[in-house]
């Protein structure tokens, strides 16, 4: 058997910088990961080359789009869909973003890798976000994720902790609408969907004392337009803020790879220079940044998964 043949089950070490190893991690997580058994392997040369191709293709085509205020639209057409699915089917399923799992190869300890299953993508994804979620909110009393979408990610957390507030902080309608709904008909009483832009932040909206704050994927609609949610965060002082998005300052400009992601975000108008502002806040004494780290998990076109924790410094 060659070495692209070799089949390969995804581990709680294949998540760089979250330093998750099997003998620490709640039997609730060691249960997913024996119940779900996540396989792959590594593509071929030509398997590789195709989809560096695709990638290069998609780089030097007009035809592309570039995230912002314009997408607003979309974004309430795409969540209103899964709202209508969900009241249809009452499936939490429907919740899942359309996006994922489009592709066969998808990126995992920063490389390419192949499975056979449908929803790998989701699945690591998924299990990234429990190892996050258990590191870093277990025991958190006010949990908002800025960007939710649909809600799914905050109904993983609620696997993970039973009794926190949960808000999903969104500035469509249609996905404020489906996390209540969820809500309602879950009786999670404690489940909240809330408008809020994270562009032009409202001020009135005031985050809990002893909150803690997430975003996955959603900062980088903003481009570089993070100025107002920054401001707002460091005004409202949540306890801990994990930011996990394609940021390009985590990765090496020098592997083909890396490079490829930095140059699709760059296409598509994806956050910049967001850990710059961060630390240039950190030397004015405003935040303090307590990690920054790739997961090395991805999308065929973007290593989406890096992550910043940082908070804002009390005056
Ligand atoms: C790629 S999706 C990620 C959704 C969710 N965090 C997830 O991981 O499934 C980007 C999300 O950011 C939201 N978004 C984009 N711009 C926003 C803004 N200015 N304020 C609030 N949400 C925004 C979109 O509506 C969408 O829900």
């Amino acid at each position: 058997m060659n070495s692209h043949n070799k089949l390969h089950t995804v581990s709680t070490d294949d998540f760089y910088g979250l330093n998750a190893s099997i003998d620490t991690v709640s039997g609730f997580i060691k249960e997913k990961m024996k119940s779900r058994k996540l396989v792959y392997r590594y593509p071929e040369k030509t398997e590789r080359d195709k989809s560096i191709l695709k990638i290069c293709q998609y780089l030097l085509s007009e035809n592309f789009v570039v995230s912002g205020e314009h997408r607003k639209g979309q974004w309430e057409d795409g969540w209103e869909e899964n709202l209508q699915e969900y009241i249809e089917t009452k499936s939490l399923k429907s919740l899942i973003p359309k996006y994922y799992n489009k592709e066969n190869i998808t990126r995992l300890r920063g490389n390419f890798v192949i499975s056979d299953s449908d929803d790998f993508e989701l699945e690591v994804v998924s299990l990234m976000l429990y190892l996050i979620h258990e590191k870093y909110f277990a025991y958190a009393d006010n949990i908002y994720e800025f960007g939710a979408g649909t809600g799914h990610n905050l109904l993983k957390l609620r696997d993970i902790n039973k009794s926190a507030n949960l808000y999903s902080m969104e500035w469509t309608q249609s996905g404020v609408n489906l996390i209540n709904r969820v809500s309602k008909h879950t009786n999670d009483d404690n489940l909240y969907g809330v408008l809020f832009d994270n562009f032009n932040p409202d001020w009135s909206v005031k985050l809990k004392h002893d909150s803690s704050v997430y975003t996955v994927h959603a900062l980088e609609q903003l481009g570089e337009k993070t100025d107002e949610i920054i401001n707002y965060w460091i005004e409202n002082k949540p306890k801990i803020i994990v930011n996990i998005e394609p940021m390009s300052d985590t990765l090496d400009q020098d592997d083909l790879l890396q490079y490829l992601s930095i140059k699709y975000a760059e296409k598509r108008g994806y956050l910049k220079n967001y850990i710059a502002k961060l630390r240039s806040l950190e030397k004015e004494g405003i935040v303090t940044i307590h990690d920054v780290y790739r997961t090395g998990v991805g999308s065929l076109f973007i290593e989406s998964c890096s992550v910043v924790i940082w908070s804002p410094n009390s005056n």
